[in-house]
This record gives C-alpha cells, structure tokens and sequence, in this order.
C-alpha cells in the first residue's frame, strides 16, 4: 500500500493563493454579477510588448521546418541567452560567468528546490513575513524538523521583520546555515541598501553560511544605494545563490522564464567551491528538460537594450499604482510601508469601530464592503499579523479604484 509521506500532512491545510480564490469565487457566488478588484496574487496585468511576442512566434513557427526545427537543447538552457544574462550582471557591475547561471522555467521552482541541496538537520533562516514558498518547500522535503509548543519547527528560525527594524532584520546573532533573503522584499516591499547586504555577506563568508538570494522584484528598484543583484556586493560569489525570474519584470507569470546562479567560488562548511555548482547541474540533468525553447527566444529579447528599456516602462506602471495606493491609504490616516523599490504595499490593517482587525478579518471587510481583494498578512509568516500586502500589479483604473472603495468604506456604520 503507498503511504502519503507524513511531510504532506504538516503542510498549511491550503496554499496561501489557494485559499484566497476559494474565497474569492465564495464571494462571487454569493453575489453574482459583482466586480472584485484583485490586488492580492503578484500577478502581471500589462501585456507583453510586440518585439517580444514576435520573437517567440517566429521561434515557434520556426518549429514547423526540419531545417530550422530544434528539440531538447539542455537542461541549464541555450547558450545564447545564458549570454545575455551574463552581460546583465556585468552591468551591474558583477563577474558570474553563463557556466554558473540555469536557466529555469521561472523562479517558484528553484525556491521551493534549491533546499535540496542541504542535508537533513541543515538550519534555515527565513524572514518573517517571507514568501510561502520557501517555508513550505523545507517543511515537505522533511527537513523543518519537529513542531514545538508554539508551532514553531525546530530547523527554522525565523527573523522577525518588524515596523521598528524597517522590515529589514538584522544579521543573526547564531550560525544559521543557509538564509533565504527577498529583497525587494514579497511582501513588505522593505529594500536592502549595499551596507545591510554586505553585513550578511560577511555573516555567510565567517560562518560558512549559504545565502539564498532572492532577486525577483529587483527590477523595481529605483534608489541608486540598493542593489539589484548579491553579487553587486564584495565577497557574494562565495557565499550566495541567487534566483531570478522574469515574471514581475517582463510580464512572463504565464510564458515561464527565470535563472538561478550558482558561482564556481560559493563553498559552505565542508563543501568546496565548484561542488555545489557541479552538485546543482547533474540535479537539473535529472529533474529538467531546460526551458521552453520558445520562451528563451522572448527573454533574448527582454534582456536586449530595447527589452531592458520596455521592463523599465512597464515596472514604472505598476510603481505608479503602488505610489497611490500609498497616497489613498494615507489620506485615510493607514500607515503603509514598500512601494517604492517593489511592486507591493504592506499596510497596517485598519481599526474599525474601535477594533483593531486582525489580517484575516481585514480580509473579510475589505472584500465585503468593497469587493477587494488583499492578501493577509499573517498568510506569509506570524510577524504579518495585523497587516495585509496589496499588489500593484493590476490595470491603474482597477487599482485606483479598489484603494478608493477601501477607504470609503473603511466604518461599517
Ligand atoms: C505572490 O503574489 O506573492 C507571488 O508572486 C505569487 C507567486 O509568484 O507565486
């Protein structure tokens, strides 16, 4: 008889994004015909522009020829645009040759993966809010250890982002082995300056920890002192992984396309530099195919200079919606904070008639009084409590006026 592991069970009873939609077509159900506004899931409204449709629909006709027709092309992705994303980084200022990027088929994958690599006991620092991804994908490999009294699991510290530290924790004052890091930040939108980096560089460099970096949003960012790779940081080569997706930036939630960089110096304790690299490699050999040869075709053409100038047009759109969702809540007195380098707004949830509400029940009031959607805080880690992450993603009249119709019906009287 095949036994479901016991991992599966200790999983949230549903996905965050999951459970949402559920309530999200209960509500529609109940009054048919209504309009919700959605800003809860990260996902793109804009579509994509013509020069990269084209690209991938000449790739895609090109299929049609046996002399122009191409099947499985390796599992870490064709050479060109591994190219590409090695020029990419070289503007920035960092050195990570095309052997030490993989290309995926968006980031969530390699997020929830790349725990894979550590051995069972292995210590993960998580932010707290993070996105679910990485604490669910540790709790399913078996690897989040037992569940205390609190319903904390004994591999997994958790550091607090807080209103008083700016969202941003400070570097762990224990070893912990591998830290996930998300800046921008889903779902604060807190953004680490170069200095606050380099303090975890040198952490993971003394301790021989592993830093898994999480670059997604990294396209949003504006202020000239925040990095958008790990590896614009001094000493990052030897301590850091870094994913990065093309969803956010270049429209591709539903093309697929994102890379992950394993540099030939990131060693660990007892791990030697190329051995995570190598180890990596012959995973993807086994688990992936390499991305849609379609696909890759469209992101050559985002990471060329017209590409790059469109990601800025279309991030500056979604900027824009953050900025007055920002505005809006602040005429109706709700503190919120990111926005300015990240595509999400994290928000204190409102007192209404002399009650402070809780994230799921600012969920509720938002979604009953005025057919918005929110995603609750507490869904992304207990220190989310009492707030709720508003995506900025969608059409600016939708935008607009689901923050409108918030604040207008803030009081139930
Ligand atoms: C989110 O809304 O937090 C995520 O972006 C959804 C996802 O990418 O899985």
């Amino acid at each position: 008889m095949a036994e479901i592991a016991k991992d599966y069970q200790q999983l949230p009873k549903n996905y965050l994004f999951r459970e949402i939609k559920q309530r999200k077509l209960a509500h529609i159900a109940r009054r048919p015909g209504v309009h919700v506004y959605d800003l809860g899931i990260g996902d793109v409204s804009l579509p994509l522009p013509s020069n990269v449709t084209n690209a991938m629909a000449q790739k895609a006709l090109s299929l049609e020829y046996a002399e122009t027709f191409t099947g499985y092309e390796g599992s870490e992705g064709g050479v060109e645009l591994k190219n590409r994303i090695a020029e990419y980084y070289h503007a920035l200022g960092a050195d990570i040759l095309p052997q030490e990027i993989f290309i995926n088929d968006g980031a969530k994958g390699d997020c929830a993966d790349v725990q894979t690599l550590f051995a069972s006991g292995t210590t993960f620092g998580l932010q707290d809010p993070a996105y679910p991804v990485y604490a669910n994908s540790i709790i399913l490999s078996g690897k989040a250890g037992e569940v205390d009294n609190n319903g904390q699991h004994k591999n997994i510290v958790y550091l607090e982002c807080t209103e008083e530290n700016d969202f941003i924790p400070d570097v762990p004052k224990e070893k912990i082995d591998v830290i996930y890091l998300c800046f921008p930040n889903n779902p604060t939108g807190a953004t680490a300056s170069e200095k606050t980096l380099k303090k975890y560089v040198d952490y993971a460099n003394d301790n021989k920890a592993i830093l898994i970096f999480d670059a997604a949003y990294s396209w949003f960012i504006r202020e000239t002192d925040k990095p958008k790779s790990i590896y614009e940081v001094e000493g990052a080569n030897t301590c850091a992984i870094e994913i990065q997706s093309l969803s956010k930036a270049a429209g591709f939630t539903g093309v697929r396309l994102g890379w992950t960089v394993i540099p030939q110096e990131l060693s660990a304790e007892n791990v030697d530099p190329g051995e995570i690299n190598q180890l990596w490699r012959k995973r993807q050999q086994i688990h992936f195919n390499g991305p849609s040869n379609v696909a890759q075709a469209g992101g050559e053409v985002i990471l060329s200079p017209t590409g790059l100038e469109s990601v800025v047009e279309s991030t500056n759109y979604y900027l824009n919606n953050a900025k007055s969702i920002k505005a809006t809540l602040a005429k109706a007195g709700i503190k919120s904070w990111g926005g300015v380098n990240a595509p999400y707004v994290w928000s204190e949830t409102p007192t209404v008639d002399g009650k402070k509400l809780s994230s799921w029940e600012a969920f509720d009031h938002y979604l009953e009084r005025a057919n918005v959607i929110a995603t609750p805080g507490v869904g992304f880690g207990p220190s989310g409590e009492g707030f709720t992450r508003f995506s900025a993603f969608g059409k600016s009249e939708d935008n607009d006026a689901a923050i409108k119709a918030i604040v207008d019906n803030l009081q139930t009287n």
